[in-house]
């Protein structure tokens, strides 16, 4: 039985590449580890907690001498690396807390592989899930692709790029092996309500503001979670070694546009007149350093991997306030507590 330890896997992204890896790979064991911070909650994965081939380590990617153990323990054949600090505004108040789990936490998982199958790379991948962030910002026109050149601008792409360049450079010099991808705006259930689609919904079901940063013209391509994991599991298995993909939506959306259309469609599930959600939008002060436009270009993943996003940005929309609609006692959970004081700092003035 292959051993696979996933990182991050309380988390947004992490708990669906977890849940599909369990359930489609009984011969595999999934060990998800992961420290809890407020991104990360076993609520996310409750469905799967009793399946035989999985088990949760509570443990911190930093702590060099616990993951020591954890791989002598274990002797890992994969690592499919999520476990991050992942909202830019958050890095922009905090950037030190970014380069502590992005970076250091990133060097000491691929310094434990290393050690662990040093001599033996036979069957072992490291998969590191990076960001497009890490191109920087596009103007109007292009995509990008995986020769554009690194350009970070927030301390979160910058933490990201920095451990992109680590798992790369193990790779060239200690023959590491390892895939990585850089993927582009990700949606869907589970997203903590910090980020636009999540916070948006949230505020909408609560009738409170809806804060669109500087004019609303800023350009994401967006893609459903659920996507995203069946790439992960496509790369982490079929992908070439030492290699990187895009994944993307094939999906911009200006911030503004997209608001509209969930205030459109919220007012219809929630059956509040036609334009009510609308009035809710608030221009306020724009993040700092904002990047204008993210744009993937995906041909790569989908020539030599056959990969390609299976919904539609309305359906996947749907789908995701669907479930928000639904578990409105996850949302309540996750908005209790620390998440106020979060709110209060961000949001006002
Ligand atoms: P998230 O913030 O929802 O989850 C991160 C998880 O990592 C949480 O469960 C948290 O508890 C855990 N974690 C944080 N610090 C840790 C530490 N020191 N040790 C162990 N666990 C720790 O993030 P997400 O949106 O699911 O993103 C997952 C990964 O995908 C990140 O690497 C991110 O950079 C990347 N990514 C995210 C997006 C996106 O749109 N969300 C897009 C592209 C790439
Ligand atoms: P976000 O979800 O934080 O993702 P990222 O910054 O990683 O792309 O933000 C998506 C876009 O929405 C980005 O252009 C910033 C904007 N935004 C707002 O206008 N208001 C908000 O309250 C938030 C959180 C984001």
């Amino acid at each position: 039985m292959k051993k696979i330890l996933i990182t991050g896997g309380a988390g947004f992204i992490g708990s669906h590449v977890v849940r599909r890896f369990v359930k489609r790979y009984p011969q595999y064991h999934i060990f998800n580890l992961d420290a809890l911070t407020y991104a990360g909650n076993l609520e996310n994965i409750k469905d799967i907690e009793n399946e035989s081939n999985y088990t949760f380590v509570k443990g911190d990617i930093t702590d060099e001498v616990f993951i020591a153990d954890l791989f002598a323990t274990h002797d890992f054949d994969g690592v499919v690396h999520l476990a991050a600090e992942s909202h830019v505004d958050r890095s922009i108040v905090d950037p030190l807390a970014f380069v502590k789990t992005n970076v250091f936490g990133t060097m000491i998982l691929l310094n434990a592989a290393k050690k662990q199958w040093q001599g033996n790379f036979e069957g072992k991948r490291f998969y590191h899930i990076s960001t497009d962030e890490v191109y920087g910002t596009l103007g109007a026109e292009g995509l990008f692709t995986e020769t554009t050149p690194y350009d970070p601008n927030s301390p979160y792409s910058a933490s990201k790029a920095s451990s992109d360049h680590f798992v790369r450079a193990y790779g060239e010099t200690y023959g590491l092996p390892y895939v990585l991808t850089n993927c582009s705006n990700n949606y869907g259930p589970f997203h903590f309500p910090e980020k636009l689609i999540p916070l948006f919904i949230n505020n909408i079901i609560n009738n409170k503001p809806l804060p669109v940063y500087g004019d609303g013209k800023y350009t994401r391509d967006w893609l459903f979670v659920e996507d995203h994991a069946v790439a992960i599991d496509l790369v982490f298995h079929e992908g070439k070694n030492h290699d990187t993909y895009n994944i993307g939506g094939f999906n911009e959306w200006q911030n503004i546009d997209l608001v509209k259309l969930l205030c459109q469609i919220m007012d219809t599930k929630l059956g509040r007149e036609k334009g009510t959600s609308e009035q809710l939008i608030t221009y306020v002060k724009d993040r700092p350093g904002h990047d204008l436009r993210y744009a993937i270009d995906a041909t790569k993943i989908n020539k030599e991997l056959g990969w390609q996003p299976s919904v539609t940005f309305e359906q996947g929309l749907e789908k995701t306030i669907d479930w928000y609609l639904a578990n409105t006692a996850w949302l309540e959970n996750v908005t209790s507590g620390a998440y106020a004081s979060y709110y209060e700092k961000q949001y006002t003035n």
